[in-house]
């Protein structure tokens, strides 16, 4: 227990050493999510959202295109197929990215609400809207869960933005705060 406790003391105090760290990851987190947000809109415009008919797997398989008969058979095409399969990658990506950046508030935004509890409540969406994204396939983007989806991204999104922007600037704070 005590060794677990000085790891994070250790953990935290190089992080805190390096605040600039926690900024660039916050912000490609922000990137990559707008990204995903991107790819969700043309899987959707394409009229893609059914092209992987399972979830979380696509076609019973994790990389499709390992299976050429699949594709071959398939009612939809490889771009179609390839959009959603991407869609929920990318996400995976993202949601990794997404608990970076929550928990690396708590260790080095602690004192910093705003960064804290932005971070923390993307964290929170991050479960309920990969769940929204398994539903959308599973119940045949029923529209409302296709709305939801759309709209607990944006949330995310704009939690991500103000943890980012809020790091940036309280960084300089920071920086401030040991020169004087
Ligand atoms: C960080 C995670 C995710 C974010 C931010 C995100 C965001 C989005 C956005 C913004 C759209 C476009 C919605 C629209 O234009 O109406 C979309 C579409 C879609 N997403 Fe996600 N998504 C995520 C994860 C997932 C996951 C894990 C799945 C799993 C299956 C998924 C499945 C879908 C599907 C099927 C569509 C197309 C819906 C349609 O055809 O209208 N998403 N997503």
């Amino acid at each position: 227990m005590i060794q677990v406790d000085s790891i994070l003391t250790r953990i935290q105090e190089r992080v805190r050493a390096s605040p600039a760290s926690y900024v660039h990851l916050s912000a490609i987190t922000l990137v990559v999510t707008f990204l995903v947000m991107l790819l969700g809109a043309y899987t959707s415009a394409i009229g893609a959202g059914l092209s992987c008919p399972d979830w979380p797997m696509c076609y019973g398989t994790w990389i499709p295109f390992l299976h050429p008969d699949i594709v071959a058979t398939s009612s939809y095409s490889p771009l179609q197929i390839f959009a959603e399969w991407a869609h929920r990658g990318l996400a995976m990506i993202a949601g990794f990215l997404i608990v970076g950046t929550g928990l690396g508030a708590w260790l080095c935004y602690r004192e910093t609400v705003i960064v804290k509890w932005s971070a923390t409540l993307a964290l929170i969406l991050l479960p309920i809207q990969v769940l929204l994204g398994g539903l959308t396939v599973t119940a045949n983007l029923q529209p409302i869960v296709v709305t939801s989806h759309l709209g607990v991204a944006m949330v995310i999104l704009l939690n991500l933005l103000t943890a980012s922007l809020t790091s940036y600037l309280r960084q300089d704070t920071g920086r401030y705060a040991q020169v004087h």
